[in-house]
């Protein structure tokens, strides 16, 4: 028995088992996973962005295959929480599921569960309930502590237990996220997370993630002078340098890459972070931008903006800075269906993400891959330092940051612009004092590009003096080595490897020219990178080497799954060896060529024997493409047979609203309130806090009331339409866009002259609720009221006179006690038709008139449209299919209206005709069925004037591929289940 083991047994009187040893730790460099420095590459995915839980294997899965080692997840307390006491992890919102997933894919975890976490969410992740508390959201207040340690005793027990060495491979946990304010009560508050956090038995590293790179909240152990210390381990900061499009949605230069770390402020002192102790740490650097109500539909030109080129200069610039953990936000962006969105945003996240919304990998998707592969080959680059600097003679348009490992001294060449947005082109020579000798070798850039070249490296059992290309990737085959480099097509590179004695070069394909200089032992291979080609190196006291040398696109074809080299797919998810035959899963959206190097003499594609050949270089090489797709075609949905109802019977004056609320007395902690003695309409103060919200208010009439002026909260590009006894008076709409929207308006309506007359007359109001601000400047502004803030009635002089006005509201059915738990807090708001039931599947809607959509007529109010659609994508394909409502090629429509759009029960995205951009909303499967039947409908909100009413809506293909993952339809009540009584 240990010592340890004894000192249990004596102090309990019962063996324990010793806590495992913790596994990841971190050096002023790096992390260590198991001792061993790591580098982390990561990329960010929201779960909750996606709610088709089988999906998020195919996200992880293509998240690995682009390189990436780890991924970064925010989760939502709001998602999970729709009142207070009351949490949900099942189904799309199972947590525990995805950290198993994470783990089978092979892939690290960084945990951000909140409390807050901003990421254009409604209420910046908070869940409605808590608009409700007076306590200040992110301070100590007592109540606040409260809520946050309920969520936090149901999410940190899944978190412990997916950590790496006590059942999942979570090495970082984050918990706080951009918390600028820094008075002693934040102070406390932190330490509160910290501590819940660790008796919760999170026992990995923790950290905050700075807005910027600030020292806010530098662990206290860093002893960095001017920075509020925190009591977590490890410091990490957030950036978006890069610029933005421009308004003609073009890119634009942007600014030079920052330099965070070693090359930057306080990089002197040796560290690649603000806190000189820990590493180097970029828990979020823009991987795209978020699209904003109203733009041009910018998220092209944002993957444009951050893609094939900016990610060489602007990653590169990090790696070059010794940041060894650096997460890219978004890797996936995904949808924020529902009432997920903050009024910033509108429904789809895309991002601009290497993983575009309808999971297609973008061209960038593969530049990532080759930094990724290059990252996982070379692990010494987790511990960078400064090395002299180097000779750049031939042009005054290049940097070259020298660093090198201090254990190994292998060296890192990053060449990039000067300044780094720079796009000319150079040519030029480097002359650098290497670990093997002084070498000159010449490079060049051409626009936006940069390069990550190593030198004194060991690269498996060969010995690389330099090379001009990029190193990709490499693998042991045996006693073989292959490496793969790359560069620029119809650039020339050159590389020096180091033998004892001259060995035998063979060129296999392309033209590579060597000599060998017995006095260095150096072998000089010079080449111009176009197409592949393949160079067997044998003897001179080494193991065979296959030198792979490609031009960008070649090597941009490869993938490293599961240690073995394959190419030609859209995909590689995975690559099994089972004795001499390799089992490969993986996409194509093409017939494709496949060619794989591994210990293997047969290959299966997806379950399919594939007859192969074996080539000179030793690969197998596929006898025929690997099949495409099948065509897809979709039903028209202009053809089908639609069944309308009108659905606005709120504003009928003889409308029962006997089951509303009444309005006007709870307490009122808004940050916007109406004046003194007037009610509290605010939602939220009666349990209504996602979606449309209806009012109905009972006053007399009386010559007076000529003008009612009403002061709302909408929140971005919402609405409010105001009814007198049935008609339309009038509606306001608030402007979408950046850098903050117009979360509240103030409206004037004229009177018509029933107001005017003697007698009761009910004014109905409709808000469109279109999300809670966030709390990113701790302000509360979460509680900055939606629904009706004020209501009151003047006369022709413009003088309000006191008329009391009986008011009842109504939102969703049931308010914080979901009806529909399974679709969750963020599906409904309180449309008639949604509490109805209409936007279910099977609903009867036999008795609704019938009709062809080119036929509809604008409504006054909100109108429905359902109808159904069957889909039979071939089992073994993966496809993408959208909604989109009228012409893709315009942001916006002429016509003013907009309709949320509900898919089998799901509301999966709102479209705003007048504001725009979004027209295409992509559903996921799992929420689509795509072998059976689909139900539509669409809630259409208008004015009713000419015009104002639904354009064509069509289904297209967004994503189309043979492979993918396997999708179970996601488990849903029925009509019949929430309705029983119906
Ligand atoms: C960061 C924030 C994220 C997200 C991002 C912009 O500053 O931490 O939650 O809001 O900005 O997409």
């Amino acid at each position: 028995m240990s010592v340890i083991a004894a000192l249990l047994l004596a102090s309990t009187g019962t063996a324990q088992a010793a806590p495992p040893p913790q596994r990841v730790t971190f050096d002023r460099y790096s992390l260590r996973i198991d001792g061993k420095p790591t580098l982390i590459w990561s990329s960010e995915f929201h779960p909750f962005r996606l709610p088709s839980p089988d999906l998020w294997r195919d996200i992880l899965q293509k998240m690995k295959a682009s390189g990436f080692n780890t991924v970064a997840i925010y989760i939502d307390w709001g998602f999970h929480s729709p009142k207070k006491g009351v949490y949900d992890f099942s189904g799309i919102r199972d947590i525990d599921r995805l950290l198993t997933m994470a783990q089978e894919e092979g892939l690290y975890v960084i945990t951000r569960a909140g409390p807050y976490v901003n990421a254009e969410l409604s209420r910046g992740g908070f869940p409605g309930w808590l608009v409700n508390q007076p306590g200040k959201a992110r301070t100590d207040d007592p109540e606040y502590l409260a809520a946050v340690d309920e969520w936090l005793s149901h999410i940190n027990p899944i978190i412990a237990k997916h950590q790496l060495g006590r059942g999942g491979t979570i090495i970082l946990h984050q918990i706080e996220n951009e918390l600028a304010l820094t008075t002693p009560s934040q102070s406390r508050y932190m330490q509160h997370l910290y501590d819940k956090a660790r008796a919760d038995g999170i026992t990995v590293p923790m950290f905050h993630n700075d807005q910027g790179r600030n020292g806010y909240w530098v662990p206290k152990s860093s002893d960095v002078s001017l920075t509020v210390p925190g009591p977590q381990e490890l410091y990490a900061f957030d950036g978006y340098p890069g610029g933005v499009c421009g308004v003609d949605n073009k890119p634009t230069k942007g600014a030079p890459a920052p330099d965070w770390g070693l090359y930057g402020p306080g990089g002197a002192k040796g560290g690649a972070s603000a806190s000189p102790k820990t590493p180097g740490f970029l828990a979020e650097f823009g991987g795209g931008w978020f699209d904003y109500w109203g733009s041009n539909g910018m998220y092209p030109c944002n993957a444009i903006q951050r893609g094939s080129g900016y990610q060489r200069v602007f990653y590169g610039t990090n790696i070059a800075n010794g940041i060894a953990i650096q997460s890219i936000y978004m890797g996936y962006g995904g949808t924020s269906w529902g009432w997920l969105p903050a009024p910033v945003v509108y429904t789809s996240y895309d991002y601009g993400s290497a993983i575009d919304e309808a999971r297609n990998l973008r061209p960038k998707a593969l530049e990532l891959k080759q930094i990724g592969q290059f990252l996982a080959a070379v692990p010494d680059l987790a511990r960078l330092e400064k090395a002299p600097p180097v000779t750049i003679a031939g042009s005054d348009a290049v940097q070259v940051y020298h660093d090198r490992n201090p254990d190994t001294d292998m060296r890192l060449l990053f060449v990039a612009p000067k300044p780094s947005n720079a796009t000319g082109d150079a040519r030029f020579t480097i002359t650098a004092d290497l670990p093997d000798g002084r070498y000159s070798f010449a490079s060049e850039l051409h626009g936006r590009d940069a390069k990550l070249l190593v030198a004194g490296l060991n690269l498996e059992r060969q010995r690389l003096v330099y090379a001009s290309s990029e190193l990709q990737t490499t693998i042991r085959r045996g006693t073989e080595d292959v490496a793969l480099f790359y560069g620029r097509a119809g650039e020339p590179g050159e590389m020096v490897l180091r033998y004892a004695s001259a060995p035998k070069v063979t060129v296999i394909e392309g033209q590579v020219a060597s000599s060998f200089d017995p006095a260095k032992g150096d072998l000089r291979l010079t080449y111009v990178h176009q197409g592949l080609a393949r160079v067997r190196i044998e003897g001179g006291a080494r193991p065979p080497l296959l030198l792979l040398i490609g031009d960008v696109a070649a090597g941009q074809s490869f993938f490293r799954q599961d240690g073995l080299l394959e190419r030609g797919p859209a995909l590689v998810r995975h690559a099994v060896v089972r004795g001499s035959t390799l089992d490969l899963t993986g996409d194509t959206d093409t017939a494709a060529p496949l060619e794989v190097w591994g210990p293997v003499r047969s290959i299966r594609w997806n379950g399919q024997a594939v007859p192969v050949t074996r080539s000179a270089s030793r690969s197998l090489i596929a006898k025929r493409p690997l099949p495409a797709p099948e065509s897809l075609t979709l039903p028209d949905l202009m053809a089908a047979t639609w069944r309308y109802a009108e659905g606005s019977p709120e504003t009928r004056p003889d409308f029962d609203d006997s089951g509303w609320t009444v309005a006007g007395s709870a307490r009122n902690v808004a940050t916007v309130r109406p004046p003194t003695g007037q009610p509290n309409l605010g939602a939220d103060a009666y349990g209504f806090h996602d979606g449309d919200v209806w009012y109905r208010g009972r006053f007399q009439g009386s010559a007076q009331a000529k003008t009612a002026t009403i002061h709302h909260g909408a929140g971005g590009a919402g609405m409010l339409q105001l009814f007198l006894d049935g008609k339309l008076i009038g509606q306001h709409e608030l402007a979408g866009g950046l850098p903050r929207p117009i979360t509240t308006g103030v409206a004037e309506f004229a009177l018509p002259p029933e107001a005017q007359t003697p007698g009761e007359h009910v004014l109905a109001a409709m808000v469109r609720v279109n999300g809670h601000n966030w709390d990113l400047d701790v302000d509360d502004a979460h509680k900055e009221p939606r629904g009706l803030i004020s209501v009151s009635l003047a006369d022709a002089s413009g003088d309000s006179f006191a008329v009391p006005i009986a008011w009842k509201i109504q939102g969703r059915a049931g308010g914080e006690d979901l009806r529909d738990v399974a679709r969750g807090p963020s599906n409904n708001g309180g449309l008639y038709g949604e509490r109805m039931g209409w936007t279910l599947p099977d609903f009867a809607d036999g008795a609704w008139s019938s009709m062809k959509l080119a036929d509809a007529t604008p409504y006054m109010g909100t109108s429905w449209y359902r109808t159904t659609f069957d889909l039979s994508v071939p089992k073994n394909e993966d496809a993408t299919i959208g909604l989109q409502i009228g012409d893709a090629k315009t942001p916006r429509s002429p016509g003013r209206y907009r309709v949320l759009i509900f898919v089998n029960g799901w509301n999966m995205g709102q479209f705003v005709a007048n504001v725009g951009p979004q027209r295409v909303f992509p559903i996921p499967e799992g929420i689509l069925h795509h072998r059976g039947r689909n139900t539509l409908a669409l809630a259409v909100t208008s004015d009713g004037a000419p015009g104002n009413g639904i354009e064509p809506v069509r289904l297209v293909t967004l994503h189309h591929a043979r492979g993918g993952v396997s999708v179970t339809d996601v488990a849903v009540p029925t009509y019949r289940d929430l309705y029983p009584s119906h």
